[in-house]
């Protein structure tokens, strides 16, 4: 039996059981994904461990990210330049780290919305934090000629631009509104219109029905971002399509089946949030 997971601390709340297992029974694999919790101490350890057992990789999650990359043999260019993993797949006792949330973005928009192209235009993104360097990344590789990178903390979008290169420029978080009309693309990579958290709103005003506005939250699925701009006439993108894209690549890599994102996976998902 093939054998993977998810580690993570805490790590009740990843959907990812429900992807991967939706996967394993959709294409008869004997194979089990289950939910790794790993205090923030042990985590080398217990990445250890689960090579000893014969894992054939796991997905990493929050706050082992950064961690992966650091105890791992091999390292994607991908996962290099991101600064963090969140697949790891185990061979001969040695660990190969990759980040497949980039392409999960980027998968999620071609599908959903696949009259966007990423080198049409300048794209606005909106926060610095982990999510946002994997969106960088991802448009960067698309050839988008030009991002607005903006963050409440100036100093973390301006890190990313020294990261990133001469295409990114940082804008002041209050001036959003200014650079609305003039993008094709808009990303809120922030945790803003995440239940719990409060709303995204932008002044819509400027708002052009030729932009592309997405959201990397999934949680509600359409967030007060995503309806504003959905009035003016823009084409949107909720965020779930790249939780089940990025999971595409560990799932070929450990049970040798590239599986399918289909309507059922989504909406067991959806049932489950
Ligand atoms: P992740 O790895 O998911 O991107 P993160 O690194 O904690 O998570 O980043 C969260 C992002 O949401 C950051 O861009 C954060 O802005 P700061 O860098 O200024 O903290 C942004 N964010 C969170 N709460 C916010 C708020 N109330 N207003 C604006 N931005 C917010």
């Amino acid at each position: 039996m093939i054998k993977a997971g998810v580690v993570g601390w805490p790590i009740e709340q990843s959907k990812s059981p429900i992807i991967h297992n939706h996967w394993l029974k959709k294409y008869s694999i004997n194979g089990s994904y289950e939910r790794i919790s790993c205090e923030p101490k042990d985590f080398s350890n217990c990445i250890n461990k689960l090579i000893e057992l014969g894992y054939a990789g796991v997905n990493i999650t929050v706050p082992f990210k950064e961690k992966a990359l650091e105890i791992s043999n091999t390292v994607t260019d991908c996962a290099h330049k991101i600064g963090a993993a969140n697949t790891l797949t185990f061979k001969d006792g040695k660990i190969l780290a990759d980040n497949t949330d980039a392409i999960g973005f980027i998968s999620n928009l071609r599908t959903q919305a696949p009259e966007w192209n990423a080198d049409k235009g300048t794209a606005l993104i909106l926060g610095a934090g982990g999510a946002s360097r994997s969106v960088i990344f991802s448009l960067l590789n698309e050839d988008t000629p030009k991002i607005i990178l903006t963050n409440r903390t100036r100093e973390r979008a301006e890190n990313l631009a020294v990261k990133f290169g001469k295409k990114i420029t940082v804008i002041d978080w209050s001036d959003i509104s200014l650079y609305l009309s003039d993008v094709k693309t808009i990303v809120n990579t922030t945790s803003l219109g995440m239940l719990g958290h409060s709303e995204l709103k932008l002044d819509t005003i400027n708002l052009n029905s030729e932009t592309l506005v997405t959201d990397i939250v999934y949680n509600p699925l359409r967030t007060v971002l995503l309806e504003d701009a959905y009035k003016k006439g823009c084409t949107t993108v909720d965020g779930l399509g790249m939780l089940l894209y990025q999971a595409v690549p560990g799932f070929k890599k450990w049970f040798g089946i590239e599986p399918k994102v289909t309507k059922a996976l989504r909406t067991e998902v959806l049932l489950a949030l």
